[in-house]
């Protein structure tokens, strides 16, 4: 949750890059905090965070790693990007937007070796249409259903790693040795397909309910409005195996079979 000055409530950004000890946002202009936070040339900005739980990481080589299948739309990527970026294994990127020129870090997701299936609502560049289609006409071609519930998941039977799964806040973490590590309680195999998905409401809803008829695990980042980012005003609540749970504090990243549709 980012402080802008001027504006009454902190804006929430996820992290696009993180290195040699500077974070990096990528957003959008859509209102009063972004246009302030575009327009300020050097200053003090105050960020309260990490918070809540992102995108787990599974402890295997590259070859156990599981199939990585992103779908995102319009500046969901940039909480996509960082993932992306330390996932052993590139995979498959879906990603939609209106125009053309709503695509951002094409360029970076090619240059980290993963595979980019584009669409634009005016057909400006890839596909014509939602990325939806995209993504469901791959899900049904690849066959991923049937492959990818119970066979492709066992559960941890590591007691150290089941601790990691009640423990860790979720944040992207790494092990002494660079290996990554997981803070949920699964591991995958290798012809397994995980799914992660970030965008506008609309979108998501449509990715969860074909990730659910083909089986396809994984996780979502849900981008509900925020107020205070540490549950305390109880205004970002959303259903999660239908308990109300707080997007700020317990997510904003969940698993999909987790999440009842929005
Ligand atoms: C966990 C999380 C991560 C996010 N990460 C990013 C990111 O990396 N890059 C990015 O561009 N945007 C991101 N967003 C959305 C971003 O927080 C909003 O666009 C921003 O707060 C708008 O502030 P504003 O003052 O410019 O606009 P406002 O004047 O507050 O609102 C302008 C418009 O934006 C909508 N809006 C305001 N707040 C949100 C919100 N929290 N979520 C969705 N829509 C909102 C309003 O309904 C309105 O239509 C994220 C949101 C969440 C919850
Ligand atoms: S933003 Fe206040 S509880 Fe989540």
């Amino acid at each position: 949750m980012l402080t802008v000055p001027g504006v009454f409530l902190r804006r929430p950004l996820s992290v696009y890059d993180a290195k040699n000890g500077i974070i990096s946002f990528l957003y959008k202009v859509v209102g009063k905090g972004t246009k302030i936070l575009s327009e300020m040339k050097s200053g003090e900005i105050k960020i309260l965070g990490p918070l809540g739980s992102g995108y787990p990481l599974t402890p295997l080589s590259k070859l156990q790693t599981p199939n990585s299948v992103i779908v995102a739309g319009g500046t969901g990527i940039a909480s996509v990007h960082f993932l992306a970026s330390k996932l052993r294994r590139k995979g498959t990127l879906f990603y939609g937007a209106k125009t053309k020129k709503d695509l951002l870090c094409l360029d970076k997701f090619k240059k980290i070796g993963w595979k980019i299936i584009v669409s634009t609502e005016d057909g400006s560049k890839g596909h014509k249409g939602f990325i939806t289609k995209q993504f469901e006409e791959w899900s049904v071609k690849s066959g991923v259903n049937g492959n990818n519930g119970d066979a492709g998941m066992r559960r941890c039977a590591d007691a150290k790693q089941r601790q990691n799964s009640r423990g860790g806040t979720g944040w992207l973490k790494e092990g002494k040795e660079g290996m990554p590590f997981s803070v949920n309680s699964t591991i995958h195999s290798s012809n397994s397909t995980l799914l992660y998905v970030c965008g506008p409401t609309p979108m998501i809803k449509a990715v969860l309910e074909i990730a659910k008829e083909n089986n396809i695990n994984g996780y979502v980042s849900l981008e509900e409005k925020m107020a205070c980012g540490i549950g305390n005003c109880q205004g970002c609540a959303v259903k999660i195996n239908g308990v109300n749970k707080m997007t700020c504090k317990d997510g904003p990243v969940f698993k999909i079979e987790e999440i009842d549709l929005i």
